[in-house]
């Protein structure tokens, strides 16, 4: 049987969750490709840390890339390190000495993407990234391939699992937002420093590379308009379950005739939708195509073996294009393309708001509303004390650009004290 060197740049979650998994299921793997897959370089930054974690005899660790990209024998590399600058030009050395790679990280694909596969292209070699959005869920080779006869018109992503957790707990144990995070660190979902997930930005890069694939368009992550989940309060999550609603952070790409919007922000979805069933630490991913119709995809999005089965699965499809002779042959098309304004994204809102609890604030309120021409679906007033009350208003689909600027006029009103919360409500 043909034996194929590898090496993986990382031995964290994920790079100890490759040689497990290898490990675990490695005779199934050699049954379909007829080659036996050898570890044979692990490259870390600290070798002391690993000293004791009873890796297979036949792998070497290393601090020095140099000795990975300069061995003939290595022909895939898998890049589970993390971070953009490094890792990039760790991979373009190793598309410049012929070997394929594949690599876990979303940060450098929302960045780097394109221009790596044009490299990779160039070299004859491979460059495929199925671990980098939504861990093990093979989303990246359904956009790329199983769904290319379409058009896709939508993609909506759960895409973070750090604030799915952080969401559903607020909403089904009633913890605070504070104490969901921290049980979302202590359980390892978030990033060793949870800004990018909870602000959204992990979501957006996910998003970016997902509408790259799907719409056939160089998209970046700063394309992507972000919101994330940290103004969202235990008083929103309880308004939104008295209105049949979830509260989630959706990920939103949509192509039409105008152009491409994308969108990451919290949103309120009716309880009935199967996005709104994503409890915890999962993922999902909805996918509307234009013959194939509405798609759901479900799963871990993060995690040691999750993560693994695909860089794995990535692994063996390098190995079936080097034993066909076709690795670096896909051709990809990307179009320039226009970007919306998130000015002009429409949705209904529901909105929260500190006010006085006296004598013509609801109609100096829908007063506001009427002159910027929308539509109030209900309004209605909850708590109040002998001086202050809360008002909660769902409005019709508006302009986010029209929505923001009534409520910068609601809030220099006398009598609000207020606009406490202003978030979508999503209709698919
Ligand atoms: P991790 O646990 O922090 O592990 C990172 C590994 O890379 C460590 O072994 C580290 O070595 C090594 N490393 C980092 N920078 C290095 C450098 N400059 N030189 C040499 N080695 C370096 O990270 P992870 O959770 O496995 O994530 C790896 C990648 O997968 C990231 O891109 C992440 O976004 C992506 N990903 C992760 C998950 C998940 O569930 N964790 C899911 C999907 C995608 P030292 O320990 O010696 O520093
Ligand atoms: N921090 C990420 C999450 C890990 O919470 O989804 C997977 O990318």
């Amino acid at each position: 049987m043909k034996t194929v060197s590898i090496a993986l740049l990382g031995c964290g979650t994920v790079g100890k969750g490759v040689i497990d998994l290898l490990e675990m299921n490695g005779s199934i793997i050699e049954e379909q490709l007829n080659t036996h897959l050898h570890i044979k370089w692990v490259l870390v930054r600290d070798l002391e840390k690993y000293r004791e974690m009873n890796l297979p005899p036949s792998i070497t660790l290393t601090t020095d890339f140099q000795d990975i990209v300069s061995d003939p024998e290595v022909e895939i590399v898998a890049e589970v390190m993390g971070s953009a600058d490094f890792a990039k030009g760790c991979i373009e050395q190793c598309f410049t000495c012929g070997k394929s790679v594949v690599s876990a990280n979303k940060d450098l694909i929302a960045d780097y993407g394109i221009p790596l596969l044009k490299l990779s292209q160039e070299n004859d070699v491979d460059f495929q990234f199925e671990a980098s959005v939504a861990g093990g869920i093979p989303i990246i080779r359904s956009m790329h391939s199983s769904l290319n006869s379409n058009a896709i018109e939508t993609i909506i992503g759960i895409m973070n699992g750090t604030t799915n957790y952080i969401l559903s707990n607020m909403t089904e144990r009633g913890l605070s937002y504070e104490a969901a995070l921290a049980e979302a660190q202590q359980k390892g979902y978030a990033e060793a420093d949870p800004t990018n997930d909870v602000s959204g930005y992990d979501a957006a890069r996910k998003i970016a590379i997902l509408a790259t694939l799907g719409f056939h368009s160089a998209i970046t992550f700063r394309d992507v308009s972000v919101e994330g989940i940290e103004a969202v309060t235990q008083d929103d999550i309880v308004h939104a379950t008295e209105m049949g609603y979830v509260i989630k952070l959706l990920a939103i790409a949509s192509h039409d005739e105008d152009g491409i919007s994308l969108n990451v922000h919290p949103a309120f979805i009716r309880k009935g939708h199967p996005l709104a069933n994503v409890g915890g630490a999962y993922n999902a991913v909805f996918v509307r195509g234009n013959c194939v119709g509405d798609l759901m995809y479900y799963g871990q999005g993060a995690g040691a073996l999750p993560t693994a089965s695909a860089v794995v699965s990535d692994i063996m499809s390098v190995v079936l294009h080097y034993n066909l002779s076709m690795t670096g042959k896909r051709e990809y098309v990307w179009h320039e393309t226009h970007i919306k304004s998130p000015q002009a994204n429409k949705a209904p809102y529901y909105l929260r708001m500190i006010v006085a609890n006296a004598p013509g604030v609801l109609s100096s309120i829908s007063g506001v509303f009427a002159r910027n021409n929308i539509s109030i679906r209900s309004l209605i007033q909850k708590d109040e004390t002998t001086e202050i009350a809360e008002i909660v208003v769902l409005i019709d689909s508006s302009a986010d650009g029209l929505v923001r600027e009534s409520l910068r006029q609601i809030a220099d009103l006398s009598c609000v004290h207020r606009v406490a919360s202003a978030i979508r409500v999503i209709e698919v």
